[in-house]
Order: structure tokens, then C-alpha cells, then sequence
């Protein structure tokens, strides 16, 4: 019976089939020891001269890094043993035994090599835990949406208009249609189908042809956006707090394994639960002055700035009430200062930065107008998204949380590339 190294210990005393791939061997006169990996874990199969053919035992012999095999054998219960288990071979049967050196082979290999082979570095235990939490977190985000009665809308990856800001798009020519942009974010979409729908989400990849090179950016990155209609700023807080914590919980709950092996500090992660501490913009520019920061009312935050914003709390900050200069087009004024916008964004502890961009949008036609002008953005283009604003228009806010740099936060890691299977960066597209 085939079964997968994590359920190995419901196998005790039973002959199992695994198939796999050579972590590790290593053989001496009568005996081999090949630790097999299958993608759930790794298990150690002895395999001894005295109780298994000559055919057999050579091929275990044989083997090299990553050749992959079948092997047939007995459970047994081994407490010295990672997951409790070893396997004593019957039969091994080799698939296809590489013919040179595994390229991942050595402890200390440059950033650059791993990342020419990220298609076999990607077998790497580390990778494989950090594969694990993305995937806790990406069920993580789907199951919060399922539990609040939202609404998955997938949005479209060609867009006619611009969505964010002009400074970073990916063009492309689009038939008889012309230039079109590859999708910054779904929002406006998103915003038209709360009008349908009322709480929405969607999750997919967002292109930014940044120049930026810092841990911090990708070229082709997912978002997690949501979208409420009749929701407020205050609102939008709350479903963001309550997002990023039930995150971080079902990771903790679902993958400690993996954080673990990442040697993750899980007592951070652990005190991540509602409410969330919020400073406004003008507060955290006082901060920063007062820190030594060359920054003045209206200039938007770079890196470092939000890490010494985050240095001062254990939860994840908001800093609220931009300037409206330095946001976005459709974000709704304060209504006590109309200089300030009704935005968040949402800076995760320990350095990693913005996690989400957020705000209620301006609902009133005439004044979305106003700003497309200010903005110098085509109102021809967005003709469908003004609809929005003449046919019910409510009050309604959303938010975008990027999903690689909330796994990086996290799982701890110190760059956002290994965050995603296929990172695509300034410099790298190949493999
Ligand atoms: O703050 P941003 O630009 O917000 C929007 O795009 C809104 N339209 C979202 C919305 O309200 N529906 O991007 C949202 C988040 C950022 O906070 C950041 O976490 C992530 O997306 N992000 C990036 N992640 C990796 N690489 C990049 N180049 C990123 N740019 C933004
Ligand atoms: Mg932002």
C-alpha cells in the first residue's frame, strides 16, 4: 500500500510502499541507510544485506542525491528517529539515479546560484516549510472569507484602466483596443461587484514594474483585496484586524510544525489579536521627527520609516489619514480635514513593513470626478467605474493585503523572494 511519510506512524508494524526522492544515503559493507523525502517529510529506510536480495541492496548502493525510487518495507517504531519511524526495506527500486551532482548540495551556496536553480532549490527542506506556511496562510485567508459570508469575485488581470497609480504599470498591446495595463490591483472591479454582491474578495496575482530593489518588493506579487459596501472607515479597521489575526492563528494552528523548523519566534506571533494600536499619519510624522527622521508633513513613508513606526509596538500598526496627496484617487476625505484622506495603511512588527493598503472610496460622482481631473487620469477610461457612483451609490471601503509579505512576516523571513515559488524581480524572471 502506498502511503506518505506524515502518515507513517498510523502504519506501525505494517509493509507500506513510499515513493520518493534520495534526501541523504549512505552504505557500509551490509547496510544502507537512504533517507527518503515525498514532499510530506522525511523517513530513514535501513536496508540490510542479510535481510533483502543482492539485486536489491546494490541498488540501494546505487543511489545518489535525488534519484527517485520506490521502496517497499516494514514500519517500525523508533524513538531516536525525527518522526518516530524508520522503515526496514524488502525491496528498493531505483526510478532514475541521477547522472551528475545534485546542483543544491552544499550549506553555503550564493543567493544568485539558489535562485538560477529555484526549480531544485525548491526541494530544500526550508523551502518546502516555507512552501507549507504559504499554503496555511493562502487557506488561512479563503476560510476567513467563508466564515464571514463573502463572496469570491476574481477579477481581471488586463485592465483598461489605471487602478492605482500611473508610475508603475506593465503595458501591453491589446489588438485593435491599443495599450492596456496588466492589473496593479482589482479594486474598481471589486468595487462594482459589492454593488452586486455586498462583501466581495478576491485573490491573485498584481503586476508593478518597480525599479525598487529591497526586501520588500516583487514584480508579479499576490493581493488579497476586499471590498464592503455600507462600510465605513471604522469598519474597514475592524474586518482588517480581525482578517490579519484569524491569518496568523490558523497558521499557528495548522503549520507550528513549519514555523518551527523555520525556527520561527512563536511567542510574536502569539500576541497577535484584536484590536490593533492606530496612530494617525500627522501622530506618526511627529514620531519620526522626534526620532531623527528628515521628514516633513505630506512625504510619504519609505521602509525605513514604517520600521521604526512598527519598532514601537508588538501588533501590527495602523497609521490612518494620509495626506490626500499622497494616496490614491478614490480615496474618501475626512470630512473634519479634507486635506487628509479616510485611509489606512497597516505596518506588520518586526521590520517587514506594509502589509495592507486600505481605505473608504469617495462615493459622490461629482467629487470623483473632481479628483480623476486632479490626477490627470482619462475619465473616457472610466466611464463603467463612474456608473458605480449614478446608479445606488453608497458608502463602501476595501482593502488590498499582500500575501507575500504577510507570509514573510510570518514565517521570519529576511527577504520576500523565498515568499513565493517563482519569484519575479527586477533582475530575475528565469526560472
Ligand atoms: O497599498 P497598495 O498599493 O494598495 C492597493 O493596491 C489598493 N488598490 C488595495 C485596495 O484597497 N483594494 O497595495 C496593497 C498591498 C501593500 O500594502 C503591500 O503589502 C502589497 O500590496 N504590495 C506589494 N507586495 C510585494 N511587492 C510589491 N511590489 C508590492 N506592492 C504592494
Ligand atoms: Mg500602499
Amino acid at each position: 500500500m502506498w502511503v506518505y511519510v506524515k502518515d507513517l506512524k498510523k502504519h506501525i508494524g505494517q509493509e507500506v510502499e513510499l515513493k520518493g526522492w534520495v534526501w541523504r544515503s549512505r552504505s557500509s559493507g551490509k547496510i544502507a541507510f537512504i533517507n527518503l523525502r515525498d514532499g510530506t517529510g522525511i523517513v530513514q529506510v535501513v536496508v540490510e544485506a542479510s535481510s533483502v536480495s543482492t539485486d536489491t541492496f546494490q541498488n540501494a548502493k546505487k543511489l545518489r542525491m535525488e534519484s527517485s525510487l520506490i521502496v517497499k518495507g516494514t514500519v517500525k517504531e523508533e524513538a531516536r528517529a525525527p518522526g518516530g519511524v524508520e522503515i526496514h526495506a524488502k525491496e528498493v527500486i531505483p526510478l532514475q539515479i541521477p547522472k551528475e551532482d545534485f546542483p543544491i548540495n552544499k550549506p553555503d551556496h550564493s543567493i544568485e546560484y539558489l535562485m538560477d536553480h529555484r526549480h531544485l532549490w525548491l526541494r530544500s527542506r526550508r523551502q518546502m516549510h516555507i512552501l507549507n506556511i504559504r499554503d496555511a496562510v493562502l487557506k488561512g485567508i479563503r476560510k476567513f472569507y467563508w466564515e464571514n459570508g463573502f463572496i469570491q469575485i476574481d477579477t481581471p488581470i488586463f485592465t483598461g484602466a489605471i487602478g492605482e497609480s500611473a508610475g508603475n504599470l506593465f503595458e501591453i498591446d491589446y489588438f485593435d483596443y491599443g495599450k492596456v495595463y496588466l492589473a496593479q490591483t482589482g479594486q474598481l472591479y471589486l468595487e462594482a461587484a459589492c454593488m452586486a454582491l455586498g462583501k466581495v474578495y478576491n485573490l491573485g496575482p498584481t503586476f508593478r514594474a518597480e525599479k525598487s530593489k529591497t526586501r520588500r518588493h516583487l514584480i508579479e506579487f499576490w493581493m488579497n483585496e476586499a471590498e464592503v459596501a455600507f462600510y465605513e472607515h471604522e469598519d474597514n479597521l475592524k474586518l482588517q484586524e480581525n482578517l490579519v489575526s484569524y491569518i496568523v492563528k490558523f497558521v499557528l494552528e495548522n503549520a507550528a510544525e513549519h514555523l518551527h523548523a523555520l525556527k520561527r519566534d512563536i511567542s510574536k506571533l502569539e500576541k497577535i489579536e484584536p484590536p490593533f494600536p492606530r496612530i494617525t499619519y500627522t501622530e506618526a510624522v511627529k514620531l519620526l521627527q522626534k526620532k531623527g527622521f528628515n521628514i516633513q508633513w505630506g512625504d510619504d513613508f519609505g521602509g525605513d520609516e514604517e520600521t521604526e513606526i512598527a519598532k514601537q509596538f508588538e501588533k501590527p500598526v495602523f497609521v490612518t489619514h494620509y495626506p490626500r496627496k499622497a494616496k490614491a484617487f478614490y480615496m474618501q476625505p475626512d470630512p473634519e480635514n479634507p486635506d487628509v484622506v479616510l485611509c489606512d495603511d497597516l505596518i506588520a512588527p518586526e521590520g517587514y513593513g506594509e502589509i495592507i493598503g486600505a481605505s473608504q472610496r469617495i462615493h459622490d460622482y461629482n467629487l470623483l470626478i473632481e479628483r480623476l481631473k486632479e490626477f490627470n487620469l482619462p475619465i473616457d477610461a472610466y466611464d463603467w467605474y463612474l456608473d458605480l457612483r449614478k446608479f445606488g451609490s453608497v458608502p463602501h471601503s476595501g482593502f488590498g493585503l499582500g500575501v507575500e509579505r504577510t507570509i514573510a512576516w510570518i514565517a521570519g523571513l529576511e527577504h520576500i523572494r523565498e515568499a513565493i515559488p517563482f519569484p519575479r524581480t527586477l533582475y530575475r524572471i528565469h526560472p
